[in-house]
């Protein structure tokens, strides 16, 4: 039973991978089902009322979070660690608020994530709990120990770039900052990031933090690549990374 419901999972999921790019670009951005603006950063971090604050301050359960996320690892795969190609980031080990905002941001079509839309609605994963456990469940798995980098070609631009432009809000090594919704980008994938980073530039990831989008704005398609292949190659701390490349999530078999 377990078994079948993954093959269809899969089969809907590689359906929706094959839309994701014709999606992706060029496209009008979806708008939010109620018909309201979207909500741009943080706007509802601190409101009691919010799927964001409730996730981050209810009790979880590990075992629930196993089984929600059976249905992400479709995609994120089971170990979390997403795909090189940058197809699927990696979510284990970043910051849980992070997660939280992202999930909830795709729920509300504040950002948007055609391919996973369907996925994480309340319909498929259910409310603000099974938010709290998955999020929860997957900020606690090992990381990948061989994320997606650059080229290596321009590494001390990018140093510098990193040095001037990030450091304030991902941290001297690219840990974030749990407490902002900054997120972790060390051990991320170059690619994953590189498409992001350009998203955030041109204006097309709708939650964007603004502060970031002014402070790339006058970056070159060669300085945002230096400075994404310099962070892809920051090791995230030994004790968040699977000992590894090998590793493979005893939870799902
Ligand atoms: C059908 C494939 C698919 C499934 C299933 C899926 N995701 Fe995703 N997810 C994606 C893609 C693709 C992206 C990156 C989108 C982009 O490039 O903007 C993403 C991005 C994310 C992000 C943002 C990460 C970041 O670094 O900002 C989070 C968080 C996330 N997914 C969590 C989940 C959770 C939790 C589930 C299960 C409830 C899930 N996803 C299920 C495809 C999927
Ligand atoms: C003012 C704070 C700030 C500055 C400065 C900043 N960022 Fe960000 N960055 C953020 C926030 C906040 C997000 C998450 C935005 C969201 O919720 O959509 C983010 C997202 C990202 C992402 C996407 C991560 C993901 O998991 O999807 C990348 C990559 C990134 N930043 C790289 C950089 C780099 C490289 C620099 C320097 C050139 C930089 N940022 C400067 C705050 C900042």
């Amino acid at each position: 039973m377990k078994h079948l419901f993954n093959i269809g999972l899969f089969t809907a999921a590689l359906f929706a991978v094959g839309s994701v790019h014709a999606a992706g670009h060029g496209a009008a951005p979806a708008k939010p089902a109620d018909g309201k603006a979207p909500a741009g950063w943080n706007q509802n971090l601190s409101d009691e009322e919010s799927e964001q604050y409730q996730a981050m301050n209810l009790p979880t359960s590990r075992e629930n979070g196993i089984e929600v996320y059976e249905v992400c690892s479709a995609c994120h795969l089971t170990e979390g660690w997403g795909m090189t190609d940058g197809t699927f980031p990696q979510l284990a080990g970043q910051h849980r608020s992070v997660l939280v905002k992202q999930l909830a941001d795709i729920r509300a079509l504040n950002r948007d994530n055609p391919t996973m839309y369907p996925f994480a609605k309340k319909e498929s994963i259910g409310g603000v709990q099974e938010m709290a456990d998955v999020t929860e469940y997957i900020a606690k798995l090992p990381m990948n120990p061989n994320n997606g980098v650059g080229a290596g070609d321009n590494l001390a631009h990018g140093e510098k770039l990193y040095k001037d432009n990030c450091v304030k809000c991902h941290g001297e090594n690219g840990e974030g900052m749990a407490d902002k919704y900054y997120p972790r980008i060390h051990g991320q994938h170059y690619k994953y990031m590189l498409r992001q980073f350009e998203w955030i530039r041109d204006g097309k990831r709708r939650n964007a933090n603004p502060d970031m989008v002014k402070q790339i704005k006058g970056f070159s398609d060669a300085d945002m690549a230096a400075v994404i292949d310099y962070v892809s190659r920051v090791k995230p701390p030994k004790e968040m990374v699977a000992e590894s490349p090998d590793w493979q999530n005893p939870d799902y078999d």
